[in-house]
């Protein structure tokens, strides 16, 4: 099996769904650009349908961008797929993404309907795309949740309609990873024409399990990942791009799998992202987070100082990160103390050490973090011990 994980970004749609996420036109295209020069293999540019603003940004993208393919979301309506197909109608690489609730909760709920005329839906919805593309994505929503058997008899008809890729949405976040990965293997061992198509891991994090269900999904066999940067999306949000990349990368010899992402380039993504959306990062995020680097506690500090890879399995360089920082709190040791005085250019002995630590543990107990100017005026006041000779 092909072990190339195709990641398809859905920070414009999915992420943009977000209160105080909406981008104009301008911000989409920017940001668009910039997932292409990530190396994403797919950007789902937005929902065509959903407001003339947004089809101009679809369309708009569609002209400019040229490595990646350009997605449009749509219902399993025919109108949505005439709409985000003309949208997309300049693109190099097209794709329309399509599909339909396919849980017993969307089919009663929200359609009323029945297993049977929702999967005659499904297949309709995919006949309708492959009239402008050959490239249709089609997704089961609430996959998560939805009976496995009946998802195979959906995902075998849509393939069959000509789908694909098929998106197994874990819409709800509700699957634990072992779950996830059972429902991605049991489609590739009963579904009969699966090797017809890519299968896709789009997961949501309203239990923090978005970047376990995903990974979980490639291992079962699955080999796209639907993401966004920060982890932004509906709710909780999504499957963070950044988290899998790294896992996928630190994992390689293990796992076997590779992305073209330009890891380099992810705190850049994650700052430009952060500010276009004016959504902050938390800072203990995970490879982008402001503390994703920083070292506070004196055994950590020491050991960190001692070698990096004591405390850290990835270098900041590797993931466009600033320098690690060993940050002074009043749970920070000597070697740290010592360290932070030495890039100020104090050279002191071990016993000025000693005598420092008390007046620095002093400040620290007052202040959260202890500064520069706070360390120089420590310096300052302090009367080196001579050295006996
Ligand atoms: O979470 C979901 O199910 C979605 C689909 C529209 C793909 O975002
Ligand atoms: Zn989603």
């Amino acid at each position: 099996m092909n072990n190339r994980i195709f990641i398809f970004d859905t920070t414009l749609r999915d992420g943009e769904q977000v209160p105080g996420c909406k981008l104009n036109k301008k911000e989409k295209i920017e940001l668009a650009l910039e997932l292409e020069a990530l190396g994403v293999d797919i950007l789902e540019a937005g929902f065509p349908i959903s407001s003339p603003g947004d089809f101009d940004a679809v369309n708009e993208i569609a002209k400019l961008v040229k490595n990646a393919t350009v997605c449009g979301l749509s219902r399993a309506v025919q109108k949505d797929i005439e709409v985000a197909a003309e949208a997309l109608k300049p693109a190099a690489r097209k794709r329309i993404h399509t599909g339909i609730g396919t849980s017993d909760y969307h089919i009663k709920a929200k359609f009323n309907s029945t297993r049977e005329d929702i999967l005659q839906r499904a297949i309709q919805c995919v006949k309708w795309a492959r009239n402008f593309t050959d490239d249709v994505e089609f997704y089961a929503e609430d996959a998560g949740r939805t009976d496995n058997e009946y998802l195979a008899r959906v995902v075998e008809a849509v393939i069959a309609a000509g789908a694909t890729t098929v998106n197994i949405p874990d819409t709800t976040g509700y699957c634990l990873p072992h779950q996830y990965g059972e429902k991605i293997a049991y489609l590739i061992n009963n579904v009969p024409n699966v090797d017809k198509a890519v299968l896709s891991c789009h997961c949501h994090n309203d239990l923090g399990l978005a970047t376990a269900n995903s990974i979980a999904g490639v291992i079962a066999g699955a080999r796209q990942i639907e993401c966004t940067i920060n982890g932004l999306g509906e709710r909780a949000g999504n499957t963070s791009l950044e988290e899998v990349v790294m896992i996928l990368k630190q994992h390689q010899s293990t796992l076997g799998f590779h992305t073209n992402i330009n890891a380099r380039q992810l705190n850049p993504m994650s700052r430009k992202v952060s500010e276009t959306m004016r959504m902050p990062v938390q800072p203990n995020k995970a490879i982008v987070g402001a503390n994703a680097f920083s070292h506070s506690s004196g055994i950590h500090q020491d050991g960190f100082l001692k070698d990096t890879q004591t405390y850290e399995i990835i270098a900041p360089e590797e993931v466009g990160a600033e320098s690690s920082k060993i940050v002074l709190t009043a749970r920070s040791g000597r070697s740290a103390l010592a360290y932070r005085f030495q890039k100020l250019g104090y050279a002191f002995t071990r016993n000025d050490i000693d005598v420092l630590y008390e007046k620095f543990l002093q400040v620290a107990d007052t202040k959260k973090e202890v500064s520069d100017d706070d360390l120089v005026a420590l310096a300052t006041a302090h009367q080196p011990i001579p050295v006996e000779a």
